[in-house]
């Protein structure tokens, strides 16, 4: 499975991408706006500092509007995959740029029948919304079982990118469902690299080290 980091934030990707785990990157309007950067010095940025697969999304929820904006931001690099919602005018602006050679990324994805629709137009990634599902009382991480199971069913390529990412256990789960990637936000990062018992163990050895005679 595919390690992204979801965040806008450079600083937060370079520390990320110096661990050696990282993938991709996501970013959401949200993401761009908290770091106060015009949406584009950002993605171009971000591109130069990650070669994988970097998400931008477009603001515009009209047919023309997104379609020129995902254009505009496909130009930014090669690594660009634009990001449209699962809305219809989204689905018919994902049909084209497939057909051009656009990847996309097609988020705020929360059914199964939705993620079924987006393969069908040809999305490169689907994003169902995890954390969001949890959020109202139901079961993210099973919407994310559903769409494999049908994905697998009928062939379809689309990637399932598991998003809105809250905790280790979902990056595990994601992991055990066979999910092509998780875009994992900065803290979430280091809560998986952390563990007690690493710690206490560590701390451990460096006492008993310093026990050890030096050589004469
Ligand atoms: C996905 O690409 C989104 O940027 C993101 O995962 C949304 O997460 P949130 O629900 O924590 O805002």
């Amino acid at each position: 499975m595919q390690l992204f980091i979801d965040t806008a934030d450079v600083q937060e990707i370079r520390e990320a991408a110096e661990l050696g785990v990282l993938d991709g990157v996501t970013t959401n309007p949200s993401l761009v706006a908290k770091t106060g950067r015009p949406m584009r010095e950002c993605l171009e940025e971000i591109c130069s500092i990650v070669p994988g697969p970097v998400s931008g999304e477009v603001l515009a929820t009209d047919f023309d509007g997104m379609l020129a904006e995902a254009r505009e931001l496909a130009a930014i690099a090669p690594n660009i995959v634009v990001k449209i919602p699962l809305i219809r005018d989204g689905l018919r602006v994902v049909k084209i740029l497939t057909d051009e050679g656009i990847k996309t990324n097609v988020t705020l994805c929360f059914s199964p029948l939705q993620a079924v629709l987006a393969a069908k137009a040809g999305a490169t990634y689907i994003s169902p919304f995890v954390g969001r599902l949890d959020d109202i009382g139901h079961d993210g991480m099973e919407i994310v079982e559903q769409i494999l199971e049908i994905y697998g069913n009928y062939g379809y390529e689309t990637k399932v990118l598991v998003a809105s990412v809250r905790s280790p256990n979902h990056v595990l789960t994601a992991l055990r469902m066979g999910a092509d990637v998780a875009t994992i936000p900065f803290n979430v990062i280091g809560q998986l690299i952390k563990h007690p018992l690493t710690d206490v163990g560590l701390a451990r050895f460096i006492a008993d080290a310093a026990k050890i005679p030096s050589a004469s």
